[in-house]
């Protein structure tokens, strides 16, 4: 299986216009109440376990992220739940360190948060355009770029409900691998 990204087969969809979120910039980040996911997609991740931490909105429009990952808590393997709309032609892309030093360099959590500036540090190893709704590994570096058209992406961290705490890409994978594509 991909452990970069999986697409899911869900037979419900996002109703709300994401459109309202963006700014002017080409580039904005806001917290959205969980509702925001609708109920079909609470219930779905209930009947798997899970639940929602917390939803992000990202838009993109001819610009990209830094290679970053998502958390200072988590090793490779951190999963998430992203809803893609618009962005035609734009990618996600994932990465990993060039060399054993900067390999070495890059096991300081905050350095993976907040992102790496000299793309040389890094080498691509996988990139997709992603259309609805994917498991994403964002425990390893990765980032988004969008070309001209309008990219809306909501991003979902999800816990165990029992558990209350995140899970790993392949512990993911097995709870919703009748919905993996
Ligand atoms: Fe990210």
């Amino acid at each position: 299986m991909n452990k970069y990204c999986n697409q899911l087969n869900v037979n419900f969809k996002i109703e709300a216009d994401l459109t309202l979120y963006k700014n002017e910039l080409g580039r904005n980040h806001k917290i959205l109440p969980n509702e925001i996911l609708g109920k079909e997609m609470n219930d779905w991740l209930f009947e798997l376990g899970l639940k929602v931490e917390l939803v992000e909105f990202f838009y993109l429009k001819n610009k990209q992220h830094k290679p970053h990952c998502d958390s200072v808590m988590y090793d490779s393997g951190f999963g998430k739940i992203n809803y893609i709309t618009g962005g035609k032609d734009s990618l996600m892309v994932w990465y990993e360190p060039v060399g054993q030093d900067t390999g070495k360099k890059m096991e300081n959590k905050l350095a993976r948060y907040r992102g790496i500036d000299d793309v040389n540090q890094l080498r691509e190893v996988f990139s997709k355009q992603l259309q609805g709704f994917y498991l994403v590994n964002v425990g390893v570096f990765h980032d988004a770029i969008a070309g001209d058209d309008d990219r809306y992406c909501l991003s979902t961290y999800i816990k165990d409900s029992k558990s209350d705490v995140r899970l790993g890409i392949t512990q993911l994978q097995e709870r919703m691998k009748k919905y993996i594509i």
